[in-house]
């Protein structure tokens, strides 16, 4: 099977980008399971429901999400009804949502997706090591594909959690920073890994807004509105190949599409 993981979608440009490049990489046969960290896609703050519906109904087959989960409250419905839409799975457990679902891909092949989100940085929430261990080795029914977005802000922690799950997964894919990183590759026992899939929308930006805005609450210290920018619109992500027979990953490449 041939995955395609979308970095963080920004903001209407990003979701252009994403489904675009979805639509045209199924269409040459280069994939056939997308998914995508929604996080980002309302203006650069969480999700709507008809925007989560949206992408999924142009083809991208599950939505991951991260610290952005509840800046859209009118997602929540969707979140409990939705077995295509996973938040972090670590969040605290009266949190509504699912933290990992399976779906049936191509071929009949099932496919778990698990969102994890980072302690690093971050705001504290439970242990990712142990609530992805803990659905690992007590659900039943999960696929013999199994793909992590773990979405941090820490580079060494996403490292060793990819690591940690290595041979436990089909793939580990970092998400959040916004930036991708070089350092994508198989590990030893078979998981793919990237510490950063990147982000889908407006590159020339800060990571997604508006780079003066930015620029001057960086310098002046004073909060300012940051619109989401929308020059040099890209999709950043991996493509994975996974043997469906043992979930191990085979290859591993980063792709850009940028939008015309
Ligand atoms: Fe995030
Ligand atoms: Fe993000």
């Amino acid at each position: 099977m041939k995955i395609l993981m979308i970095g963080d979608i920004v903001g209407g440009p990003g979701r252009r980008a994403a489904v675009q490049a979805a639509t045209r990489l199924r269409a040459d046969g280069s994939v056939d399971f997308v998914t995508a960290n929604a996080e980002n896609s309302a203006a650069g703050r969480g999700v709507t429901a008809a925007l989560a519906m949206e992408l999924l109904d142009a083809g991208i087959d599950a939505i991951t999400l991260g610290d952005h989960t509840w800046d859209q409250r009118d997602i929540i419905g969707l979140l409990e009804r939705e077995p295509r839409i996973v938040r972090p799975a670590n969040f605290a457990p009266e949190c509504p949502g699912r933290g990992f679902t399976t779906l049936e891909g191509p071929g009949g092949h099932k496919v778990t997706i698990i969102n994890a989100i980072g302690r690093v940085f971050m705001k504290p929430v439970e242990d990712p090591f142990r609530t992805v261990r803990r659905i690992l080795e007590k659900e039943q029914g999960l696929g013999k594909i199994i793909l992590v977005d773990f979405h941090g802000e820490a580079t060494s922690e996403k490292v060793v959690f990819g690591r940690y799950f290595d041979g436990m997964v089909s793939a580990v894919v970092g998400t959040h920073t916004h930036i991708p990183t070089a350092d994508e590759r198989i590990l030893p026992k078979g998981t793919a890994y990237i510490t950063d899939l990147g982000m889908t929308g407006p590159r020339d930006s800060a990571i997604g807004r508006d780079l003066a805005a930015v620029t001057a609450s960086m310098l002046s210290g004073m909060p300012n509105k940051f619109e989401v920018a929308d020059k040099d619109v890209a999709m950043e992500g991996v493509i994975i190949e996974v043997d469906e027979a043992t979930g191990r990953a085979k290859k591993i490449r980063r792709v850009r599409e940028t939008l015309p």
